[in-house]
């Protein structure tokens, strides 16, 4: 949620920010702006309500603006409407100094009143405003801005990744982080700072990652970084090993198309090197099979569509490994005081490896003893670095806010899990193991041939666009398949569609059932697929249309009930819902298109969920 770049080097900085911000867009993106420091023209805020395009119009690209050092931000609103007054950066009063932050201050209402006491006014109804001017405040107090930056971060409490820019400090600004992202650049005579390496990798791919209580001063030159004592920290660099192209459309009309389409490489890569002599291997996995065979328990924990992914690994892993799983939201296991102990694993699951709500559950259940293995596609996040083992997903960037190809590559790495620790505890067959390890290699391939269904997929959401209402329903994998099928739509379609255990449907739901009333009906696990035809047949007789997804076995006999069967290649069972979720991806991108919705950048949404 918000997004952060500076620039210092010798460039106009304007358009370097700008750039960076349109990377960064996918963030937060109901407000824009810059703060740019140059000699003649001293420190200079351009800010605007809306779209990047609407900042960049209003200075010119960044052309405008005078100077080789600033800081940018885009915003997704927390505290005080989206507008321009309430846009990054913030000014202290006397204008010296700019600040752009990500995150929430939480006692930020205390310290106004405080400031206010003071004699202190201030413009905007942000939390982020009081950073500035209690800034502001200690620096006219101590005479030194780093003493101060300390006094301030001694005061306010929450999460935050801030940019400030100082009128005194011509050559350098300040970066601050606590549990909000945010990593230095390290260009050739220029450096940066970023919530997501995806906004200076033109720049450079030499990066560090600032821990939380870091403060780093950040010059064309050098970066210096402190922390929060004050000592010197030696920071350790890494390489991006993915180019800027990975970050654009290329050709493609949104990004979620493309990454879509991108699934069966993403999950080949995700395969590939944990693949070897027909048996899957994680090399990069530290616990022992001593301490696999001691696990009672795994918790997996996750917000949204990863927790969709979660809900399959119940049903797979549980399946697979004869252990209890459990699958939480991240946001109620934080509160439920759970029960995890050293016996527990917890997975966490997360594209972004900054989600708060994940990460907060993470820390929970690390106090309490558990050991943590996280999936997540960010090198370098938060949750990957707090976790004591990490799967990296090496899905790429993904730009578009509704995510597709981290979710595959979550469910693939799940997958290849269970299969990992059940060879160890010798609860799968070796039959089955075989026969799930040849599904696996084939998966890419099944992905590439359910992706060429895609034209008759945008036929049936020409013809279902107008729907106001969409129920989804499933069994057992179907069930979780449904959760991020009936998600996937509403997020960027904004219809209102919601996924039931079909089972449940008779239990309350069925009355919303009406003539004309969209269901889809998810019919790929076969162990049940005559019980979904029964609840098929159940919203069938009271008026609904249906649209059936199974597999290739099951589809002509779901055609003798259902006029319009989409499906896809028979596979192992914990394989469905990889393949399942394709056609539901590429419906729901389709119903959005056909609506005219921002596909890419959905009302009301961030991607990277750092406020609670
Ligand atoms: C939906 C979507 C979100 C994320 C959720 C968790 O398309 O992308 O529901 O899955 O915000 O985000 P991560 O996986 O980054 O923790």
């Amino acid at each position: 949620m918000c997004g952060i770049v500076g620039y210092v080097g010798t460039e106009q900085a304007g358009p370097i920010l700008l750039d960076g911000l349109e990377r960064l867009e996918y963030r937060g993106y109901d407000s824009a702006g810059i703060a740019v420091l140059s000699n003649e023209k001293g420190l200079q805020v351009k800010k605007a309500k809306g779209r990047l395009k609407v900042l960049s119009a209003l200075v010119d690209g960044g052309k405008a603006v005078e100077g080789s050092i600033g800081i940018g931000h885009t915003r997704w609103a927390t505290h005080g409407q989206p507008n321009d007054v309430n846009s990054h950066p913030h000014l202290s009063e006397d204008s010296r100094i700019a600040v752009v932050h990500n995150g929430i201050i939480e006692n930020y209402v205390e310290i106004k009143e405080y400031l206010m006491g003071k004699g202190i006014s201030f413009r905007s109804e942000t939390d982020t405003e009081v950073v500035a001017q209690l800034l502001a405040y200690h620096y006219r107090q101590t005479g030194d801005i780093m003493q101060a930056v300390y006094r301030m971060l001694h005061r306010i409490e929450g999460a935050y990744a801030l940019g400030i820019l100082c009128a005194d400090m011509p050559d350098a600004f300040i970066a601050v982080r606590k549990d909000a992202p945010l990593l230095l650049g390290y260009g050739q005579g220029c450096s940066f700072i970023a919530s997501d390496v995806t906004a200076i990798i033109k720049h450079t791919r030499e990066v560090s990652y600032m821990e939380d209580g870091e403060v780093a001063v950040v010059r064309a030159d050098s970066i210096r970084v402190y922390n929060a004592l004050g000592r010197p920290v030696e920071k350790e660099h890494s390489f991006i090993d993915w180019d800027v192209s990975a970050a654009e459309k290329g050709g493609y009309a949104h990004f979620m198309f493309k990454e879509i389409m991108e699934q069966p490489e993403a999950v080949r890569k995700t395969i590939h090197p944990r693949l070897k002599d027909r048996r899957v291997v994680f090399e990069e996995l530290k616990m022992s099979p001593e301490e696999i065979r001691a696990l009672q328990r795994i918790v997996i924990v996750a917000c949204g569509s990863s927790y969709h992914v979660g809900m399959v690994g119940k049903y797979n892993l549980e399946r697979l490994l004869r252990r209890p799983v459990e699958t939480m939201l991240a946001s109620e296991f934080r509160y439920c005081d759970p029960l995890v102990d050293e016996h527990t694993l917890v997975i966490v699951i997360s594209q972004s490896g900054e989600t708060l709500d994940t990460m907060a559950a993470l820390r929970q259940a690390k106090s309490l003893g558990a050991h943590i293995l996280s999936i997540v596609n960010v090198v370098g996040s938060s949750i990957a670095r707090e976790s004591d083992e990490v799967l990296y997903t090496w899905a790429g960037p993904e730009i578009a806010v509704a995510t597709t190809k981290a979710y595959s590559t979550q469910l693939v790495l799940l997958n290849m899990l269970g299969l990992y620790f059940g060879d160890i505890l010798g609860s799968i067959p070796a039959e089955e193991y075989a026969s799930i390890v040849e599904e696996l290699q084939a998966l890419p391939a099944k992905m590439e041939e359910v992706l060429e269904n895609t034209d008759r997929i945008k036929y049936l959401a020409s013809v279902c666009f107008n729907h106001s209402s969409i129920f989804f329903i499933g069994r057992n994998l179907d069930y979780a398949l449904g959760l991020e099928g009936s998600l996937k739509l509403k997020e960027i379609s904004y219809i209102h569609c919601e996924a039931y255990a079909a089972g449940e449907l008779k239990h309350g739901t069925i009355s919303l059932i009406e003539d004309g009333t969209l269901v889809v009906a998810l019919c790929t696990y076969a162990p049940l697929f005559d019980k979904s035809l029964s609840n098929i047949v159940e919203v069938k007789a009271r008026g609904a249309d249906v649209l059936a997804l199974t597999d290739d076995s099951h589809a002509e006999e779901l055609r003798k009930t259902v006029p319009n069967v989409l499906t896809i290649p028979d596979t192992h069972t914990v394989f469905k819902p990889s393949l399942g979720v394709i056609p539901l991806q590429i419906f729901a991108y389709y119903m959005a298109l056909q609506r005219g919705c921002d596909i890419d950048k959905p009302r009301n949404l961030a991607k990277s969920v750092t406020v609670e």
